[in-house]
């Protein structure tokens, strides 16, 4: 088989054969097919799609070019969850201790952040002492015994992926769906869970700004998941602006416990429980979304998830006093309120830009090699539909520095307040099963 083949038969608009994928993923995770060929290959995608067959096949190509990881040692029907990204996204640390209240299983491999978009691992780090590093045996004692752990990805999984990943980022390739699809699909497969729910966030601040791309996407993924044998379902939810009013790492920890503890934060309360009633229905502990819902409602009113999150930080060497006392989290010094000019109402807030001031401040990485800091973040004030006077602060910047003016005006330009009044964003969409 020749490369150059494969690249015109998909120029073409022919569908790839099983083999021609193999052979491809397989050439380029060895190196004997170069990058000026892959990229050709992701072009000719971009342009032409995939069929369901074909992007089936790539993800079961991808997930199988590296390691596999065999949870078989944990008791019970492991559920994973995976969100598209988006900014002052800390639903995770909701649903995961939701889930285990429940008795599920949550053996969640995360990854840290690039970008605008903050990572799990890095603002689980904002509590003292807590690690993730372990070795397999350690994770899975510990989802047996407290139902849930967290670990840091491995290097080997879905190696294919990370070098094609790579790639499209610099070959203006990331936005074609059957390569979106097939990169997360690829890594949750490698990764071992049974059933998979997945978070696919639509509006500015997503990869898809429209609910028809991401209904595209999700619809897609759900079908690999399935053609693959994992049971999946993917919940359609905004991201037109940040989710919460927290943005940064120790900040998300704080908003996510006070929600533990029983702050009605609509949003988080909300998308939380709907994904904690979903992965506990496939993992069969519930027989309707309905129970599912009342049940889970009732661990997050009588304190049990909160339980469930404190274990989980004590497990993997974090100091529960900050858990306890949220004072105790890292604090920047300084806190500069970015105001409005005009009286009006809130009509948009791009999560991107949010995401851009916080990383600005430090909280994320513009490179893979910048260190983050925990304490810096922002808060939002102000979200759509609420309403504002001239020079009340519709944001607050925590920052080491006492005038952060990239992270002022990118936070500024985040903010449209309008005459009239915007009707409150609608948090959930769809459900794809
Ligand atoms: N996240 C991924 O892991 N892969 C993509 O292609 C896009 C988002």
């Amino acid at each position: 088989m020749r490369m150059v083949d494969v690249i015109l038969r998909k120029r073409n608009g022919s569908e790839l054969t099983s083999e021609e994928i193999d052979y491809f993923i397989e050439g380029y995770t060895n190196g004997s097919i170069p990058d000026y060929q892959a990229s050709a290959l992701m072009m000719a995608i971009y342009f032409k799609g995939m069929t369901e067959k074909e992007t089936a096949r790539l993800t079961k190509a991808m997930a199988e070019s590296g390691e596999t990881i065999d949870l078989s040692g944990i008791e019970g029907h492991i559920v994973d969850k995976h969100s598209t990204g988006g900014v002052g996204d800390k639903i995770t640390f909701i649903t995961g201790p939701l889930v285990a209240s429940a008795g599920v299983p949550v053996a969640k491999m995360s990854g840290r952040g690039l970008g605008h978009t903050g990572g799990t691992l890095d603002k689980l780090e904002s509590v003292s002492g807590f690690h993730i590093e372990m070795s397999k045996e350690e994770f899975i004692e510990n989802v047996n015994k407290n139902k849930l752990s967290v670990a840091g990805q491995t290097g080997n999984l879905a190696p294919a992926d990370k070098k094609l990943y790579a790639l499209r980022d610099v070959t203006a390739t990331v936005d074609s769906i059957p390569l979106i699809a097939g990169s997360i699909m690829s890594k949750k497969l490698a990764s071992g869970a049974d059933s998979i729910v997945l978070d696919v966030k639509t509006g500015t601040g997503a990869f898809m700004k429209t609910l028809e791309e991401s209904r595209n996407l999700a619809e897609e993924m759900v079908n690999i998941g399935k053609n693959l044998g994992r049971n999946t379902i993917a919940v359609i939810s905004d991201m037109n602006q940040p989710l919460g009013y927290e943005v940064g790492n120790a900040n998300e920890i704080r908003e996510a416990v006070e929600v533990l503890q029983g702050k009605r934060i609509a949003d988080l309360r909300d998308l939380g429980l709907e994904l904690a009633s979903h992965m506990t229905v496939l993992a069969g502990i519930y027989s309707s979304y309905e129970e599912a819902y009342r049940g889970l409602e009732k661990n997050l009113d009588n304190g049990k998830a909160f339980e469930a999150f404190r274990t989980f930080i004590g497990a993997q060497g974090g100091d529960t006093a900050m858990i306890d006392d949220l004072s105790k989290l890292p604090s920047a010094p300084n806190h500069i309120e970015v105001t409005a000019d005009t009286d009006g109402f809130v009509a948009e807030i791009d999560a991107e830009s949010i995401g851009v001031a916080a990383m600005y401040l430090g909280a994320g990485r513009a490179t893979k090699d910048d260190k983050i800091n925990h304490a810096v973040g922002i808060t939002l004030n102000k979200k759509i539909g609420d309403s504002v006077k001239a020079g009340e602060p519709l944001a607050i910047l925590h920052s080491e520095q006492s005038e952060p003016n990239d992270s002022i005006k990118k936070v500024k330009e985040a903010y449209r307040v309008s005459s009239e009044q915007a009707p409150k964003k609608q948090l959930i969409y769809e459900v794809i099963k």
